[in-house]
């Protein structure tokens, strides 16, 4: 797989990419002991069980089981190629990989999505040059200067500006050798009626919508004034599904791990808007209700995110909507407030982003102060039949949260607004929470560390010398002094073949004269079921100093065994042998012995 590149040169690029860092971009990290554990971006979880060492520079799901070092991470979490990943990691710590080597680059995407990306990348130079610096994008620049976005902010965003002329992208496009064919299926162009392809967007306002490595995937295109459709976005495809991705992501997520913290907006020209001001850690999902994949990837990041949408009815739902989706998803959730005929971007315009910062993102609700307010729309509130539903919708909102003193805030403030006693409604809640099975002791927090998931999920349940062998192999990935005590010993003879296969591996590795080092010998394993066992097992929490006494424990476990189940078998050769030759009583005897041993084996695993 990896024979082409230089060792020293894959060597060199992952040693220069701390795998916590890489890992952190994707997933939130926390240190805990020696390790840093996280929500498993393979398989969805609540509680993390996904951990990363930064000695051993490998990662392991207690989940899933996933694991490997920081190539292997990056070939599953974005689908890349063996080479793509280096390349990636290249780029990101700044180390060239050789010439010759760039061109031999496999790719994970079709062919026809690589020239997708290609004519994209195109298209947003081309787009994005026309606003900056022609006459053809002058009405496209004027529009957003009147929208206050200065060149800076217009140059982050590539922003740019699709002349009303049909055929001038296809000319461009077709010149550099795309097929019209594929710019169809991109969405780039359109077929006329009369058969001919024309640019998708003319005269519009281009914002190029880049996916989380940056790269742009889709375009949006605002009219100028008021032509309907206000906006137009390159149609769903291989590389852009709408509900997947996230707006700015890729500018933002440093920021919102930074500050543990994420706003999320409705459109295109309010992140852009809030940008400007200062404000980074902001993402939008682009005019459609929040996915559920999107709640999740941002519970991958942050636990607390902002929403702020158009503060009008149509908002106001969206917002109650993503914030279910993204409290179910684990996060905390918070809600800010704008004017019915404000969004961020015309509040920021009108007032600054520091009022917007001050009096609208640190002035947001809790979800139960939102969720109060927001109800109230569906009551009416001088009925007291309504007053009473009201109540109870809160009352059962109230009663799913945890926390009794901030339980207590709330009913404080219904209390004083209903003048209705704080016991009756703690009564109520009290009565709800039964009835949802709340009242248990459920605050017990789930804190993961590896050795209490290894006794909980794993070391219980395999047999003595099987432990016995994983033990061992976690020493010698270590030790090369205790890899050549057992080598010495036993040499490949574990019973596992995939131990086996590992220890040979091993053995190789350091004969090679390659000191312990878990993530570059995972590197020359490929087979991903092996990858796994040896994450899994360079995860096991080991003591600090193991004496030889007790390493000669672990290797006359598996000797012991091994040498029982010999018996085992030619006891029960003979036993055949003796029933064949009818004589019952041998039969018998030899029977014995063999129950005597099983015996043994049993109380010894
Ligand atoms: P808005 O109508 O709130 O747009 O739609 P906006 O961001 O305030 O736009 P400006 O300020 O008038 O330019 C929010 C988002 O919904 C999507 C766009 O992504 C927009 O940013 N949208 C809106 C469409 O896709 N099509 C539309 O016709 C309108
Ligand atoms: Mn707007």
């Amino acid at each position: 797989m990896s024979n082409q590149i230089p060792e020293e040169v894959i060597e060199a690029i992952r040693k220069a990419n701390d795998i916590v860092d890489v890992v952190g971009d994707y997933v939130q990290l926390k240190k805990q002991g020696r390790n840093y554990f996280g929500l498993c971006p393979f398989h969805g979880e609540k509680t993390p069980s996904f951990s990363v060492t930064k000695d051993k520079q490998i990662f392991h799901c207690f989940g899933c089981g996933k694991g490997g070092n920081v190539i292997t991470f990056l070939m599953e979490i974005e689908n890349f190629s063996f080479y793509e990943a280096l390349q990636f990691l290249a780029d990101r710590s700044g180390i060239p990989l050789p010439d010759n080597l760039q061109l031999k680059k496999e790719s994970s995407l079709s062919q026809e999505s690589q020239d997708m990306l290609s004519a994209h990348e195109w298209l947003t130079k081309l787009y994005h040059h026309l606003l900056r610096y022609t006459k053809d994008g002058k009405e496209g620049y004027t529009y957003l200067k009147e929208r206050g976005i200065n060149d800076t902010t217009i140059d982050a965003f590539q922003l740019g500006f699709s002349p009303n002329v049909a055929q001038f992208t296809a000319e461009f496009l077709e010149k550099k050798g795309y097929h019209q064919q594929l710019l169809v299926k991109a969405g780039l162009l359109r077929v006329t009626d009369s058969g001919k392809a024309t640019d998708r967007f003319l005269g519009r306002v281009i914002f190029p919508i880049r996916n989380h490595l940056g790269k742009t995937v889709a375009f949006g295109g605002r009219a100028i004034g008021d032509h309907k459709p206000k906006y137009i976005n390159s149609p769903e495809s291989e590389l852009f599904h709408k509900g997947k991705l996230l707006y700015n992501f890729d500018l933002a997520k440093r920021h919102i791990r930074k500050q543990n913290e994420a706003i999320l907006l409705e459109g295109q020209m309010d992140v852009i808007a809030a940008y400007q001001a200062g404000i980074r850690n902001v993402i939008a999902t682009l005019g459609t209700a929040l996915t559920d994949f999107q709640a999740k990837l941002l519970k991958r990041y942050v636990n607390i995110v902002v929403i702020c949408y158009d503060g009008d009815r149509a908002g106001l739902d969206a917002a109650y909507k993503a914030a279910v989706l993204l409290q179910q998803s684990g996060c905390e959730v918070k809600i800010a407030h704008l004017d019915p005929d404000m969004d961020p971007d015309s509040y920021i315009h009108t007032y600054g982003g520091e009022a917007f910062e001050k009096d609208v993102i640190k002035a947001s609700d809790t979800f139960m102060s939102f969720y109060m307010r927001f109800l109230k729309k569906d009551y009416n509130l001088n009925h007291e039949g309504d007053r009473i539903d009201y109540m109870e919708a809160v009352l059962k909102q109230l009663a799913k949260i945890d926390s009794p003193l901030e339980r207590e805030y709330y009913i404080k403030e219904l209390s004083n607004e209903f003048n209705i006693s704080i016991a009756a409604l703690q009564d109520e809640i009290f009565g709800y929470r039964e009835k949802f099975g709340l009242n248990k002791d459920n605050q017990q927090k789930n804190r993961y560390t590896s050795s209490k998931l290894w006794n909980a999920r794993n070391s219980q349940l395999l047999p003595a010398s099987h432990n016995a062998e994983r033990y061992l192999l976690a020493y010698m990935l270590q030790d090369i002094r205790i890899a050549e005590r057992v080598q010495d010993k036993i040499g490949a003879g574990f019973q596992l073949d995939a131990h086996k296969i590992i220890v040979t591996h091993l053995y190789a590795f350091y004969e090679e004269g390659n000191d312990p080092d878990v993530s570059l010998f995972l590197g020359r394993i490929t087979e991903p079921g092996l990858q796994k066992i040896i994450t899994e097992i360079a995860m096991l929490p080991l003591q600090e100093d193991i004496s030889d006494k007790q390493l000669d424990d672990y290797i006359h476990m598996i000797i012991a065994n091994q040498t029982d189940k010999v018996t085992i078998k030619s006891l029960k050769e003979q036993q055949k042998l003796a029933e064949q030759q009818n004589d019952p009583i041998k039969a018998a005897q030899i029977a014995m012995q063999i129950i005597e041993i099983k015996k043994q084996l049993k109380n010894m695993n």
